[in-house]
């Protein structure tokens, strides 16, 4: 069924967001309009189902945009500051801004920019590469690509989605979840960027020292801020990223090889600023995010 009414921004063309605007243009059942730093009339897309090429409407002036239904925030998270032209305009008090970005702290971090529009965080599973700036791939990871909060807003994320080949689950316990996942990222991001080495790094002895401490001292910031995890929660996700493809990179890996900024702040520094609020010491998090930082800030 056409519901051309329903407008779609995607800010942020790289592997995830050029996968959604490229799925969502596919489909064809939204008004979708892709916001990017330069012009781009088609996407090429890779997915199980085979490839399709995908038309465009694509903005780079933002003085060019007017309010829509939903915005989907798809840059880097450290880059949402710089999405602040973008979001003023396509923001009136009726929109939704879902934040497909990685970390914890979705809404806190858009609420400078969105005015009295509502945000609604989101979980993306699903790898997205960006092979050239017109070509992504998507590869399917979990049993979800994404998850939202089982709200009336989560479930409304999820039924732009209702005809793409791309599954949002909804949670009642978000909060969890989204611990879950930052947790792999405070493990795998920083150990990979670091050390410049794909993800079979994870498998040396000392650094499966290294992640269970990490995650020992995230499990304990994740529990005082209201998440509900397993006892041997620490354990359990060890074993789970110790099995990760030993040739898979990160992205704050791909970023460091392309002498990129990281997005240290808003993962492993989201931990430890929780952490101090709530008075649970995270000496090694705090370590890896001064190193991660400097690697961040030498690249900006
Ligand atoms: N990739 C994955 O598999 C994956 C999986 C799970 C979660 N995530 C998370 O998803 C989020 C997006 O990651 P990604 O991998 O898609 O990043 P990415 O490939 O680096 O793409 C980010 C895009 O944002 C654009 N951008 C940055 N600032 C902008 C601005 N002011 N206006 C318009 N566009 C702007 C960049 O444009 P330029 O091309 O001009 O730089 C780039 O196209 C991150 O939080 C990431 O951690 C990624």
């Amino acid at each position: 069924m056409s519901d051309r009414n329903t407008t779609v921004a995607v800010i942020g063309l790289g592997g995830i967001g050029g996968v959604a605007a490229a799925s969502l243009g596919h489909a064809g059942r939204l008004e979708v309009v892709a916001c990017g730093r330069r012009p781009l009339d088609r996407m090429k897309l890779e997915r199980p189902e085979g490839e399709v090429e995908v038309s465009m409407r694509t903005l780079t002036d933002p003085e060019d945009a007017t309010p829509v239904d939903w915005v989907l925030l798809v840059t880097k998270a450290q880059d949402t500051p710089s999405a602040a032209p973008w979001l003023a305009k396509l923001c009136g008090p009726e929109t939704r801004v879902a934040v497909m970005q990685n970390g914890i702290d979705h809404a806190a971090r858009v609420a400078p920019f969105i005015g009295a529009a509502t945000a609604v965080p989101t979980i993306v599973y699903y790898n997205g590469e960006r092979i050239a700036p017109d070509h992504v791939r998507i590869r399917h990871i979990g049993d979800a690509d994404m998850l939202a909060p089982d709200t009336d807003d989560g479930r409304a994320f999820s039924a732009l989605f209702d005809d793409v080949p791309i599954t949002v689950g909804l949670s009642a316990d978000f909060t969890t979840l989204a611990w879950r996942k930052l947790m792999i990222n405070l493990v795998v991001n920083p150990i990979t960027a670091l050390t410049r080495l794909r993800q079979a790094v994870l498998q040396h002895p000392d650094i499966l020292d290294l992640t269970r401490t990490i995650l020992d001292e995230a499990v304990a910031v994740a529990r005082a801020d209201g998440a509900v995890l397993e006892p041997d929660e620490a354990a359990r996700m060890a074993a789970l990223i110790k099995a990760f493809p030993r040739d898979a990179g990160s992205s704050m890996y791909f970023d460091v090889l392309a002498d990129r900024p990281l997005e240290s702040r808003q993962l492993t520094g989201a931990l430890v600023d929780i952490g101090a609020r709530h008075g649970v010491p995270t000496p090694v998090n705090t370590t890896l995010l001064a190193l991660t930082n400097a690697v961040s800030d030498a690249n900006g």
